[in-house]
């Protein structure tokens, strides 16, 4: 985790070239949490390396499991799994851990997490992943700031039916319901094909999973699951950020290792805005954006397979200078335009209210200094700075490498005038 550096950008590049997609983060984070289900080695390849994939093998590790990575492959042992509790400053580094919930209880019966508190973008409540586990018999206690989880007569089926597609209750779900006694049923379960890598996953590991990727996924529980290996699925969000970058500035890109299918919830967006997108063959795409594009009609976040809240502020950073009044309603999380204030240095003309945010395209962005807070935003303020006249600096390089494997050295290879100085 790198908080001590910052990107500098000169902007102004046309960007053009090709690009690998890494495997989705929101894709491994899972698969590396069903690994603890499995007596024995699973194999886990086109691994992103990232920051927070190396927190979840800290998990792992914790937990009694033996981790190690091979380029883009990491083997996760979990034959021996001697303890139940996931350490605090873990929690605290990588709320996503809670997504640990779902497969130590399935293993061992017990689950001891401290809890994972909200973040930039929301509060990021954890009730519908509680109320479900309680359904499959889970006794779980919240006091001083812990939730301490067993089950006394262990885990069995249950009809649960989501009043919010959550991605990462449907995934908590599905990693407890593996090895419970008797079949699960979600209704109205998140459709993401992250939800649908996993359980693939599960499945070569011997589960009985069927309907994911629809709005009710039926687990049959089973005794055992068996070491096996998978590839997780390219990065979805990535591929739509290098996408937006390329488009921002006129540019020419390819990418390669990708999956178009996973990306008509904005594809469409792009070509509303006169981006012209080439789906091709063997996991490419093409794109190019020669001319100033046009403002989008109204765009709304939603569950897959709507437009990607996880791609809202890198189209936000795009929309900055098309041409026209472009305006996001974000469905999702409750405070996920926090980067615009940061757009708004480099000359963007963007307002905010609520969960609606209203731009006013300019001709010209001019560099700035810039601090990112989380994730995505921060990936924005890239995007726009790719465009900005001057230089861009930006700082909370930590939160952008979270997501993004080498981020500058992606750009560079496609002509950005890009750099990551440590801070003196
Ligand atoms: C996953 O988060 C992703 N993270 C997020 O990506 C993504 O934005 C989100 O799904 C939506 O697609 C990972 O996969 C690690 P949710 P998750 O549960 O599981 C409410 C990124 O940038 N909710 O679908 O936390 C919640 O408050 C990250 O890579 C409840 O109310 O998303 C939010 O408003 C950011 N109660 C909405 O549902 C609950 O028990 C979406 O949450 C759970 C969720």
């Amino acid at each position: 985790m790198d908080n001590q550096a910052r990107l500098i950008i000169n902007g102004g590049k046309r960007l053009e070239g090709e690009i690998c997609v890494q495997g989705s983060k929101n894709s491994a984070l899972p698969l590396l949490s069903a690994s603890v289900l499995v007596h024995g080695e699973s194999t886990f390849h086109n691994c992103p390396k990232l920051s927070d994939i190396d927190a979840s093998c800290r998990i792992l590790a914790c937990l009694g499991c033996k981790c190690k990575r091979s380029g883009d492959t990491v083997t996760v042992d979990a034959g021996q799994i001697s303890e139940y509790e996931i350490p605090d400053c873990l929690m605290r580094r990588m709320r996503g851990s809670v997504i640990f919930l779902g497969s130590v209880l399935g293993r061992t019966g017990r689950c001891r997490l401290s809890f994972p508190g909200g973040c930039e973008i929301g509060s990021r409540p954890i009730d519908l992943h509680l109320s479900a586990l309680r359904q499959m018999g889970a006794v779980i206690t919240e006091e001083h700031g812990y939730l301490d989880c067993e089950t006394p007569a262990g885990l069995h089926g249950a009809k649960i039916t989501l009043s919010f597609s959550s991605v990462g209750a449907t995934e908590n779900i599905l990693l407890a319901a593996v090895l419970a006694n008797g079949v699960t049923e979600i209704h109205n379960a998140a459709r993401e094909p992250e939800i649908v890598d996993l359980a693939d996953c599960l499945n070569k590991f011997g589960a009985k999973i069927s309907g994911a990727g629809e709005s009710t996924i039926y687990i049959e529980g089973v005794q055992r699951l068996e070491p096996n290996e998978h590839t997780v699925i390219p990065d979805r969000i990535v591929a739509g950020t290098y996408m937006c970058a390329a488009a921002i500035t006129r540019g020419e890109l390819i990418l390669t290792h990708c999956e178009p299918s996973h990306m008509n919830g904005f594809i469409p967006v792009l070509e509303q805005m006169g981006v012209r997108v080439y789906p091709y063959g063997g996991g490419k795409i093409y794109l190019n954006s020669r001319k100033r594009l046009a403002a989008p009609s109204t765009v709304r976040t939603m569950p897959y397979p709507g437009f990607p809240t996880d791609v809202q502020a890198p189209f936000t950073a795009l929309c900055s200078t098309a041409e026209g009044t472009s305006v996001f309603v974000e469905t999702i999380f409750e405070n996920r335009f926090r980067h615009v204030s940061e757009l708004v240095r480099l000359g963007a003309s963007v307002k905010v209210e609520g969960n609606v945010c209203v731009i006013e395209g300019v001709k010209k962005l001019s560099g700035a200094k810039l601090c990112a807070s989380e994730l995505r935003g921060g990936a924005a303020l890239v995007v726009a700075g790719l465009a900005a006249e001057g230089v861009t600096e930006i700082t909370g390089v930590n939160y952008i490498e979270r997501g993004y494997e080498t981020i500058e050295n992606e750009l560079r290879s496609i002509g950005a005038d890009i750099k990551k100085v440590q801070l003196v």
